[in-house]
């Protein structure tokens, strides 16, 4: 039995992942697959009506009980700071030490993507986002705020620690997924210090692994490349921010938000598995939003808890709904979110 702690969150976030919670119910009724859900509501209502966002005692409640989270989004425009998102979100990415954050960019069907002349075969690699530090750290502070002269610092921190681990993930994932090539991603000729260090473990990590092609590209130059020529990626590494922006990008070439799945993983430890895109206040409340991102963000988790055939079969669903046109609008289709779960959960064995 695995717990999974369930956190909907704001705006399409309760939307999609009910879509994707009934995929996983669906596998518990029909292969077995056991699961226990409890269900937390951390998010802007609770945080506008209590003033809490991430309970007291809650990094060590997850850590103990609980195998996964799996949460929808965070961010509500009646929240202008976005504080209960920090604390909920980049709360439980830092407090629970999940470094790792792993994107996949694969594109399901040659339809889905806006580059011209490009195929399924052309766009599959992941993305290696390092997840608790870079420009994430809340550092830095005002002088003279509100005046003429007013300076804003913003910090960002990079540790030989943190470098070291993501950039190690990385190559470790490329080994042993028979990935060729690891790029790394940086700003190195203006950020002289942080691009530094990242530049010096890279080449030190990538000595380890003499089969594997270690690769640099300036971010600018990868976001062109990425539109460009997507087929030469293998596995990305990158710090927070970059990698932040890049899986944006690399959700559109895969056929949007809708569609991008995502982990916040350290090996071993509970793990908070979550769709790319964010609570899209556009959306929400109208049953439109595409629960895909979601759904195959359930199966990253049930990968992650050891179930790798339950894992593959969503995948295959989800790509039989979409060669199918059984979608929502956002591609091309004409069903609701409820209808596109729904038509993925069909096409699951029985
Ligand atoms: P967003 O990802 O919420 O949405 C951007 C646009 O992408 C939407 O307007 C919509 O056109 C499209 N989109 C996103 N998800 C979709 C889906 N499932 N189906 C169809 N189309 C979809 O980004 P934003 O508008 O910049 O941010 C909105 C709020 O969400 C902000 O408060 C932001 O901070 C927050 N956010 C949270 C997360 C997260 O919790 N992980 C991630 C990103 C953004
Ligand atoms: C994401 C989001 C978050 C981030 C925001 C909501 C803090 O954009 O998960 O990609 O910047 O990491
Ligand atoms: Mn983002």
């Amino acid at each position: 039995m695995k717990r999974i702690a369930v956190i909907p969150g704001d705006g399409i976030g309760p939307e999609v992942l009910r879509e994707a919670v009934r995929v996983l119910k669906h596998l518990q009724e029909t292969k077995g697959l056991e699961l226990e859900f409890v269900d937390f509501d951390w998010g802007a209502e609770k945080f506008l009506r209590e003033g809490v966002t991430l309970p007291e005692g809650a990094l060590d409640m997850l850590t103990t009980e609980f195998h996964a989270i799996f949460a929808g989004a965070f961010g509500d425009p009646r929240v202008a700071s976005n504080k209960h998102a920090e604390d909920i979100l980049l709360g439980m990415r830092r407090g629970l030490d999940l470094y790792i954050n792993l994107r996949p960019v694969r594109l399901l069907h040659d339809r889905l993507t806006p580059l011209a002349n490009r195929k399924t075969s052309d766009i599959d690699f992941v993305v290696f986002r390092e997840n608790t530090e870079g420009a994430y750290c809340a550092s830095g502070g005002f002088l003279k705020q509100g005046t003429a002269d007013e300076i804003a610092l913003q910090d960002e921190v990079n540790t030989r620690r943190g470098v070291e681990r993501i950039i190690v993930a990385a190559f470790e994932y490329a080994h042993a997924n028979g990935r060729k090539r690891v790029t790394m991603a940086d700003k190195s000729n203006v950020q002289r210090f942080g691009g530094d260090l990242w530049q010096r473990v890279f080449k030190e990590v990538a000595a380890g692994y003499r089969e594997i092609t270690a690769n640099h590209q300036y971010v600018d130059a990868m976001a062109m490349f990425m539109v460009l020529d997507p087929s030469q990626y293998d596995v990305i590494v990158s710090n927070n921010l970059f990698g932040d922006i890049l899986t944006d990008l690399g959700a559109a070439i895969q056929g949007g938000l809708g569609l991008a799945a995502s982990g916040n993983i350290h090996p071993g430890r509970v793990s908070l598995f979550e769709p790319v895109h964010g609570s899209a206040p556009p959306l929400a409340g109208k049953g439109i939003a595409n629960p895909i991102g979601a759904i195959l963000t359930s199966a990253m988790m049930l990968e992650y808890l050891g179930f790798q055939t339950l894992s593959k079969e969503i995948e295959a669903a989800v790509r039989a709904a979409i060669s199918a046109n059984e979608t929502t609008r956002d591609l091309g289709g004409q069903l609701s979110t409820e209808q596109a779960g729904a038509a993925i959960i069909k096409r699951l064995a029985n």
